[in-house]
Order: structure tokens, then sequence, then C-alpha cells
């Protein structure tokens, strides 16, 4: 008997690069997961018109409908809840969330530097890329990891390196890295996939680290 799909929530904020990555994996039978719902935290994203072309429920989510951070975790989480989501991915997602005991180790979030390096507030897209060059490191990357109540924060699961090279424009470092991204999430959700098989719970999770 095949097994059944695990339940995904994937939450964007941006252009939805990272949702079409997954929305292809599954569709070509490559990652054992249904995304059941899309959370964006701005109607006009365009993430919000990929999940639309790809047929899946959109809710959006503006943190300045809401009085307090907290109130817009639980609304948040309330969503997941009501999709039966297993699994929350963030995709771009720049807000924070409050994580409540139900979802510890059920959110995870995929970050384009080797964290802790370049990870923070105000630290998302081009700025990484801009702060790596500046920084003049040799080797960046990506990272996918549990979310906590800290920006880009929270137990590693897995990285995948990426060299910097001389002639570097942030627009093609970005390139490079998005293609480990392209990689890295599904094979970290595809590990989580296979510790809920095995435990019949998501939970407690601290995956191996690996390079590319
Ligand atoms: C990805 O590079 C992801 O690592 C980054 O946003 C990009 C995806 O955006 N996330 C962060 O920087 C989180 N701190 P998109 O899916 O909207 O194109």
């Amino acid at each position: 008997m095949m097994p059944e799909p695990m339940r995904l929530v994937v939450a964007v904020s941006g252009n939805g690069t990272t949702l079409q990555n997954l929305i292809d994996r599954i569709a070509a039978g490559r990652l054992c997961a249904r995304i059941v719902g899309v959370i964006s935290s701005r109607g006009d994203a365009f993430g919000v018109q990929r999940a639309q072309t790809a047929g899946l429920p959109v809710v959006v989510l503006r943190r300045r409908d809401f009085p307090t951070l907290q109130a817009f975790s639980d609304a948040f989480f309330a969503q997941c809840r009501q999709w039966h989501a297993e699994l929350v991915c963030l995709a771009g997602f720049l807000q924070k969330l409050q994580i409540p005991p139900d979802f510890v180790q059920r959110v995870l979030n995929i970050h384009p530097s080797l964290l802790p390096a370049f990870g923070g507030q105000g630290m998302y897209g081009h700025f990484v890329h801009e702060a790596v060059l500046r920084t003049g490191v040799s080797e960046t990357g990506c990272t996918v990891h549990w979310v906590d109540d800290e920006y880009d924060h929270g137990p590693i699961l897995l990285q995948k390196r990426v060299p910097v090279l001389p002639d570097d424009t942030p627009e093609r470092l970005a390139h490079r890295v998005f293609r480990a991204e392209c990689e890295a999430y599904p094979e970290a959700i595809e590990w989580v996939i296979q510790q809920h098989r095995q435990q019949g719970t998501p939970t407690p999770f601290s995956g191996p680290t690996q390079g590319s």
C-alpha cells in the first residue's frame, strides 16, 4: 500500500519560488507530501498566484491586522490545525511566529546562508548575499532548521555548502545558493517524513547536518 502523503502547510511572503519548487517536486512524484494549504503574509505576493495556479487553498494573514504577535500566531496555527497540517514549511515567510506547544518541531524554515552566520531580523533574500560578499567569506550555503520563537534560530536539520566565487554578484550567488536550496528543502522534508513513519510522530527531531 502506498504511504499517505504528509500534509504540508507552506507559508510565503514574496515570490514563492520555494513554494513552486515544492509544488513541482510533489507533482513529479519526488516528494511524498501534499500541500493542504498556503498562508501568505501579503495579499499581493506572487506566491499567492503560484498557489492559486496550482489549485491550492490560500489564506492571507497580514501581521498588521492583528494587535499582537501572539494574536497573529494564534490565527496562523488555528488555520494550520483547520487544514490538519502535519508539517509547516516556511518558504520565504518573513514574519516572526510564536510556536505553540503542539507545533514545536513541526515548523521548518529554509534560510540562504550557513546559519548562524548571516541570519536574524532583516537578513533575507538579497540582503544575505550582499552581506556574504561584503564580508569576503569563501563559502556560503543554505540551512534547513526547526523554527523556534527567534528569527533564523532553532535546531539545524541540514546544511548545504556553496562556494563564493571571485567574480560573484549578489544575483549570481543567490542563483547558486537557490539551486542548493531546491535540493536541501525536499531532502529535509523527506527526512522528516521518514522519521514520522518510523516513530509515528514528527517530534522530536535533531537531524544530521551535511555538506553538498
Ligand atoms: C529563499 O532563498 C529562502 O531561503 C529565503 O527566501 C527565499 C525564497 O523566497 N528565506 C529567507 O531569507 C528567510 N529568512 P521566495 O520563495 O519568496 O522566492
